[in-house]
């Protein structure tokens, strides 16, 4: 294969709350930072999706947005590897999520989980919008625009990636039947050339007559990194290739991420709307204060009771931060009652005070001189509205809506 493929690119956004703590850096942030270099990256501000649990109080959120990007800029996103972007600042999204609002049956909304769940949960929010109900179809459109290959999300997002691969495929179902495709496919093959259209033909055979999965995976290699295909060509190879009709928008996978346990101040999950979190930029004298006060196993009240590490937040916290032997100093202290908390403590606040001042180094400039926040989030904006910009026109011509 001559051309070499380029890499295979991931989208992934999240909800502007502000300054993001540990939990949302474990969580999600710190991911995204290792995925970077491997992976064509597309991260997004999902700003519109803050509206759809509170439409009403909107006067933080150009600041939320701020904030937060200053912290995946500390936590090391790197703007000339990823592109950085705000989902509002790329009105494409919504005229994919109106599009697709079209053919998406209102039961397959209904059914996704985070609904009802919600709306349960969350009695305080009016959440009897049309825009709640839709959001994981935004959430959809924000994906099928660049056409992904991964979406890294923790196990609570993993029905909408799923909605998403429901929706591209009844899009493709519908949209992507030409009356002349398997014409248009061959004509498209002799543009690979002799001896590419040779290797796609084998592994075609080989996928359609005994479900090669790697022939598949090979071909789609050899598709993505031939840059004499025309974007509509591509589709159709690979329908032509797996035996259905043109593939407008691919069916993205769910990049799956290992999400630790990490527990707020007071032993719950660390979240915002708990108020006990720790900033990811908090200052380090207050970052060691909050943690000298952690709750701990409630059972040892006095110095010498043994402790159980099972019961203990901090112990949680160090799974996270600690390695094995410190794991191991830890829980056996703990219950010999051969260290006190606060020794126990000692080495986490050193590590999570080393964490955040990194990334409060990383942002100290950009916190200072908006202007160069601007600036990246100007041009991730660009890049991310041409990919975008692409797409709405092969969904646009599949759809009829070509003309203007
Ligand atoms: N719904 C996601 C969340 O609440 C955020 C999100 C919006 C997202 N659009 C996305 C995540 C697209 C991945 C891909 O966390
Ligand atoms: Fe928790 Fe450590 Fe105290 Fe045990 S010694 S209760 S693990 S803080």
């Amino acid at each position: 294969m001559v051309n070499s493929a380029p890499n295979p690119r991931v989208v992934s956004g999240m909800r502007p709350t502000g300054a993001l703590h540990l939990g949302n850096y474990h969580g999600a942030l710190k991911n995204w930072v290792e995925l970077q270099y491997q992976y064509e990256c597309f991260y997004f501000v999902a700003d519109w999706h803050a509206l759809t649990t509170g439409y009403e109080d909107t006067k933080e959120l150009e600041e939320n947005v701020f904030q937060m990007v200053v912290d995946w800029l500390g936590a090391g996103l790197n703007p000339s590897a990823s592109t950085i972007f705000v989902q509002s600042r790329v009105p494409e999204h919504a005229e994919l999520h109106l599009l697709l609002s079209m053919i998406t049956p209102l039961g397959w909304l209904e059914r996704v989980p985070t609904y009802k769940d919600q709306q349960e949960q969350l009695k305080e929010k009016d959440l009897a919008t049309y825009g709640f109900l839709g959001y994981p179809l935004l959430q959809s459109a924000d994906i099928l625009i660049y056409r992904p290959k991964f979406v890294p999300v923790g196990e609570d997002q993993v029905a909408h990636v799923e909605i998403t691969r429901e929706v591209a495929r009844r899009f493709n179902h519908i949209y992507g039947r030409e009356s002349d495709f398997a014409d248009k496919a061959e004509k498209a093959l002799k543009r690979l050339g002799g001896k590419n259209a040779d290797i796609y033909r084998e592994f075609r055979k080989a996928y359609q007559e005994s479900g090669d999965q790697s022939a598949l995976e090979k071909a789609g290699v050899l598709l993505d990194g031939n840059t004499r295909l025309t974007l509509a060509d591509r589709e159709r190879l690979q329908g032509y290739l797996e035996g259905t009709g043109r593939m407008i928008l691919p069916e993205p996978d769910v990049l799956l991420t290992r999400t630790p346990k990490v527990p707020g101040l007071d032993g719950r999950k660390m979240s915002k709307s708990y108020g006990n979190t720790i900033g990811l930029r908090e200052d380090p004298a207050q970052v060691a204060k909050k943690l000298k006060a952690m709750q701990t196993d409630p059972a040892r009240v006095r110095r010498t009771d043994p402790g159980d590490p099972q019961k203990c937040p901090v112990f949680d916290l160090h799974r996270v931060y600690s390695a094995a032997d410190t794991q191991a100093w830890a829980a056996q202290g703990c219950v010999t009652a051969g260290i006190g908390c606060l020794e126990c403590k000692k080495p986490l606040i050193d590590a999570i005070v080393v964490e955040v001042e990194n990334v409060r180094a990383r942002a100290r400039d950009y916190e200072q001189d908006r202007d160069a926040v601007a600036a990246i989030i100007n041009d991730g904006c660009e890049k991310a509205r041409e990919a975008a910009r692409e797409t709405m026109q092969e969904v646009r011509s599949a759809m009829g809506l070509q003309y203007r």
